[in-house]
């Protein structure tokens, strides 16, 4: 009885102190985001706030985010997700599935589909770069590589653009480019 008793109140204490840490954290990420927003119109503040707060819940109070630098490495890291999904997104897509017409694509957007995976895969070593950049405080390394990582997503679209191919993934791109330049406007702060 007194075990049942007290395995709920450490979770309602746990509870709370994961809240908290997000609200604290919150505080932090709504200014910051105003201010990436306010520097860089192509970051938008609620797009800025939910990835931040989601990634925030996400780590489940593990190193709630303390200072701006906490951000942009949070920031890249939500970017590195990003491209794993998307570079796992295409490999389905490229999945030959005969029994699906409406998965058909043609041999050039499967080659664009193939270039995108390519990029993304680049994409995440220019962010290790600039992750390793940031942490040693070279913050101009840093911002060209990040800049790199987000040339990925418009490779990606123009490719499906100059063939007159309707893209997959435009929302995919679109996210990304943003996800990126929220880093840059994170770490020119
Ligand atoms: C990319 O990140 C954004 C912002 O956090 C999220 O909304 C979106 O679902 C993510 N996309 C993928 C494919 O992971
Ligand atoms: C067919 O492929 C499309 C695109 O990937 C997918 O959204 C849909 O769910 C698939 N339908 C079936 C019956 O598997």
């Amino acid at each position: 009885m007194k075990f049942m008793a007290f395995y709920p109140l450490s979770l309602v204490i746990l509870i709370i102190l994961v809240l908290f840490q997000v609200s604290n954290g919150s505080d932090l990420v709504r200014e910051s985001c105003a201010k990436a927003s306010k520097n860089d119109p192509i970051v938008h503040y609620d797009f800025c706030v939910a990835s931040l707060e989601d990634a925030i819940i996400d780590s489940q109070g593990n190193n709630p985010p303390t200072s701006l630098g906490d951000l942009v490495a949070m920031s890249i890291q939500i970017t590195k997700s990003n491209a794993t999904n998307i570079i796992s997104i295409i490999s389905n897509l490229l999945k030959e599935d005969p029994t699906n017409s409406t998965k058909f694509l043609s041999q050039y957007s499967k080659e664009c589909l193939k270039d995108c995976s390519d990029l993304y895969s680049d994409s995440l070593s220019d962010l290790d770069d600039a992750m390793r950049a940031f942490e040693s405080q070279d913050f101009n390394t840093a911002s060209i590589k990040i800049s790199a990582s987000m040339e990925a997503s418009v490779t990606c679209e123009n490719q499906f653009s100059d063939g007159n191919e309707e893209s997959p993934l435009t929302d995919k791109d679109n996210t990304y480019f943003e996800l990126n330049a929220m880093s840059l406007a994170l770490i020119n702060m």
